[in-house]
């Protein structure tokens, strides 16, 4: 398990930027050394790194959280909101074809989930076509590589922005 925090947490509660937690599952602690083919050759803190940079041109702080155990990933949703987050971005590796655990614990926070995939699920093998965390999730970005962890983010920043001006 690791928590790292890219970005100075100064604006933690109340104003300051809109705080994101990017939540990594299982395997992903070993992107660039696992299937790189598919996955690419960048590390998980190259990709934080690089999501920290953009985050920061739209106004956004992201605390990046990584584990293998369904439990930590769990826990940290829901603590989310009581972390003063104000969306998340869920990677679940393949617990997003598994965990009902992880669905649940999404429909019981308020905040805007976004599903991330950096390869896309519905053109590889048949047990990864379903989502079942996908039903908990405002959207999905999938099949961008690293890149879709920041087109999650913005993807996100509208859902909030439309929140707001509602
Ligand atoms: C993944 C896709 C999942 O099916 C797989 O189990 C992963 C990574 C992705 O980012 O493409 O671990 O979530």
């Amino acid at each position: 398990m690791s928590d790292r925090a890219p970005l100075d947490e100064a604006g933690a509660a109340g104003a300051g930027p809109v705080r994101l937690l990017v939540l990594n599952g299982p395997n992903l602690d070993r992107l660039g050394r696992r299937e790189p083919e598919i996955y690419g050759h960048q590390t998980l803190a190259d990709l934080e790194r690089a999501l920290a940079a953009e985050a920061a041109t739209l106004g956004a702080a992201i605390v990046c959280r990584q584990s293998n155990h369904e439990g930590d990933l769990v826990g940290w949703v829901g603590a989310a909101e009581d972390e003063g987050f104000h969306a998340i971005l869920l990677n679940a590796g393949a617990l997003t074809h598994t965990s009902y655990s992880l669905y649940d614990a999404l429909r019981g926070s308020s905040l805007p989930c976004v599903e991330v995939h950096l390869s896309n699920p519905e053109a590889r093998e048949p047990f990864r076509h379903q989502s079942v965390i996908a039903a908990a999730c405002v959207g999905k970005v999938s099949g961008f590589g690293v890149a879709s962890y920041a087109l999650a983010a913005r993807g996100a920043l509208a859902v909030l922005a439309k929140a707001a001006s509602d």
